[in-house]
């Protein structure tokens, strides 16, 4: 299994469903930013579950070396990577943070994925799995440089489903809502509406199982997000979202 954004609590909380469904694999891949941090989780992987991990240091800021990857190799790729940046009226407008923006949510995350579709596709099957947000179903004031880098990674991995169908490669695009994650400690956000991380980890296995195309976390988002998106433009661009 190859796992892109190791330290994710809900990329943590799948890796742990998967093995407690009792699946084992040669080696979990676990890409991380935190090499540290994500030696503790290969460690309590392996204790809990004796699977063993390659931990695989990949900043997707930095330059990569792609041949450093050429080894790896898996029936499963789940990538939790993402990049909430500062939202705030200057961050908007700040050129590094909008850069680093694109650069985890889409344009070098897609890179690496590209990377491993490719060997998806020449052995003709497995699942790709990508968590995308339901800020990329239509870009808002609050968080528009993080809703488009969404937007264009929820395109990638619609294109990239219809592309590999027809090569037994099956994709599926999560759209979460809120999380209870790290990536919203700091936001106060409605409890009915957030859903845990082992939640978020039940849907998405039983939805990979099922091998869905899209899957909401959770489905009362689906319902919310078809609201937002027939608002005419005229109204929605007067609104505070
Ligand atoms: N939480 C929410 O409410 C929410 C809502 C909608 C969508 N999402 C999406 O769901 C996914 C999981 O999010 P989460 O809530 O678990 O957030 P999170 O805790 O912030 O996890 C995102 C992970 O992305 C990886 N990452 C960050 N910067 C990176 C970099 N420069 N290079 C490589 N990897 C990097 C990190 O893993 P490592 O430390 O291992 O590098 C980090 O743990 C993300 O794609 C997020 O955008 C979350």
């Amino acid at each position: 299994m190859i796992v892109i954004g190791s330290n994710s609590d809900v990329a943590t909380a799948f890796v742990e469903k998967v093995l407690k469904e009792g699946k084992r694999f040669p080696l979990v891949y676990l890409f991380t930013s935190n090499v540290e941090k994500t030696a503790k989780l290969a460690q309590h992987i392996f204790a809990k579950y004796e699977q063993e991990c390659e931990i695989v240091d990949f900043d997707l800021t930095k330059e990569n070396d792609y041949s450093r990857l050429n080894h790896i190799d898996s029936e499963l790729l789940f990538c939790a990577a993402g990049y909430l940046g500062k939202n705030s009226e200057e961050g908007l407008y700040d050129d590094w943070n909008t850069k680093q923006i694109v650069e985890i949510n889409y344009s070098k995350l897609i890179v690496l994925i590209n990377h491993f579709a490719k060997k998806f596709e020449a052995k003709g099957s497995g699942s790709i799995i990508g968590l995308s947000s339901v800020a990329g179903e239509r870009g808002r004031q609050s968080n528009f440089i993080y809703g488009s880098a969404k937007a264009g990674f929820t395109a990638y991995l619609a294109g990239l489903r219809n592309y590999l169908f027809h090569k037994k490669v099956h994709v599926m695009t999560v759209i979460p809502g809120f999380m209870d994650t790290q990536m919203t400690a700091d936001i106060e956000t409605p409890k009915p509406l957030t859903a845990q991380p082992d939640q978020a980890a039940d849907i998405i296995y039983k939805a990979y199982l099922k091998k869905r195309n899209v899957v909401y976390v959770t489905f009362v988002w689906w319902g919310i997000m078809m609201i937002i998106r027939n608002v005419p433009e005229f109204i929605f661009k007067k609104m505070k979202m």
